[in-house]
């Protein structure tokens, strides 16, 4: 089947089997999830990306659901403000760029407080936790988003 999408910002037409993973037809026909090691299993969080709005696991979704759908990746997000944002304030904290995961971290926990966005302790660990991290960078990552939530919520004040 062929269907035709928006793919960050642009009009593309993809081609596979309807219950191919969105995130195997992206693999194979466009440049994007080429070097990320992927579970394919809904448990890694490197295939994240959001479906008009909305967080999903791309594994986990048949490429018929997609159609006429609009679609950001991790990619996409990158040439945002909000990802210039975090991404600043990961680095003054000291963040280590990690190649499989440290994008995929940054699009997951701002797609979270973007639905959610005064979590609690609790809330906000466990969403630091959907994407499994070897590395060490939790705590940092931890430090830069509660600096992007004080931030958003004095943007929100300061609009109210
Ligand atoms: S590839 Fe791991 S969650 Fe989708
Ligand atoms: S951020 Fe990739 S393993 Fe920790």
């Amino acid at each position: 089947m062929k269907i035709n999408l928006i793919l960050n910002g642009e009009d593309v037409t993809l081609a596979g089997d309807s219950d191919e993973s969105l995130f195997e037809v992206l693999k194979r026909e466009t440049p994007l999830f080429q070097t990320a090691v992927c579970c394919q299993k809904g448990t890694c969080g490197r295939c994240h990306l959001l479906l008009d709005g909305r967080e999903v696991p791309s594994c986990l979704v048949p490429l018929y659901q997609a159609r006429q759908r609009e679609i950001i990746t991790p990619e996409g997000f990158a040439h945002t403000d909000d990802h210039k944002l975090f991404r600043s304030l990961l680095d003054e904290e000291g963040l280590v760029f990690c190649t499989q995961c440290t994008d995929a971290q940054i699009f997951h926990l701002n797609a979270y407080i973007e639905q959610f966005p005064n979590p609690s302790d609790e809330e906000l660990r466990a969403a630091l936790s959907e994407i499994p991290c070897r590395c060490g960078s939790r705590p940092v990552l931890e430090k830069g988003l509660r600096r992007l939530i004080e931030i958003k919520e004095v943007g929100r004040a300061i609009r109210h």
